[in-house]
């Protein structure tokens, strides 16, 4: 990680600290879309801010993982490590990953440091996402053309303590995406003192 001093400095150029946003929930109940308007809110009040998302990173770090509960262990650690070396360049790095798993959430909360990690759990029902499925996957898992997916025949662990829940089941996209803003604006000024 980079020097003490270096950290202020980049701390000052950015005016701002780094920060966390990790948000975790079933395919399909609204990780990316808030993980988009997040950073396209942060980066019109000039804040310096980095999506990390599941199905682009699959892409390039982690093209070589799977779905298994190892690879998605392999997958969420990574993802972990480079969020924690992004806060600690002063980057608030916005996570979206399915992240199933309460152990690897705890690991990326640890490697970050608490007060500079947000838990947001993305919540709707398996029932919505299947109704939902933007991209058909619960279709062809249901009907075994996915194996090993998440929600149908792989576990979902649910946040026991999230520092947030947003319940896009309830909310409209607009409200979800306020909400979210507001509780990160909040973690944002707690930091500065
Ligand atoms: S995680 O479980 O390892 O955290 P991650 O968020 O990176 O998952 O990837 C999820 C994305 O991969 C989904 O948005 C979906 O598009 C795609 N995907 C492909 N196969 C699966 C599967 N078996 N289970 C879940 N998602 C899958």
């Amino acid at each position: 990680m980079g020097s003490t001093d270096g950290h202020k400095q980049r701390c000052d150029i950015l005016k701002q600290e780094g920060l966390v946003v990790w948000l975790t929930g079933l395919p399909g109940s609204g990780k990316s879309t808030l993980a988009e308007k997040l950073e396209e809110r942060l980066l019109s009040m000039n804040k310096f801010a980095y999506v990390l998302d599941g199905d682009i990173v699959r892409n390039g770090l982690n093209s070589d993982l799977g779905f298994t509960d190892a690879d998605r262990n392999e997958n969420i650690r990574r993802v972990a490590e480079v969020a924690a070396i992004l806060k600690d360049a002063s980057v608030i790095t916005i996570v979206a990953l399915i992240s199933p798993f309460i152990k690897m959430r705890e690991f990326a909360r640890t490697r970050t440091g608490d007060e500079n990690f947000i838990e947001v759990y993305v919540k709707a029902s398996l029932e919505t996402c299947i109704e939902r499925d933007p991209k058909g996957l619960y279709k062809k898992a249901i009907s075994n053309q996915i194996l090993q997916f998440t929600g149908i025949t792989s576990a979902y662990e649910e946040p026991t303590h999230p520092d947030l829940i947003i319940d896009t089941e309830k909310l409209s996209i607009k409200e979800s995406s306020d909400m979210l803003t507001t509780f990160v604006l909040k973690q944002i000024d707690k930091l500065k003192k």
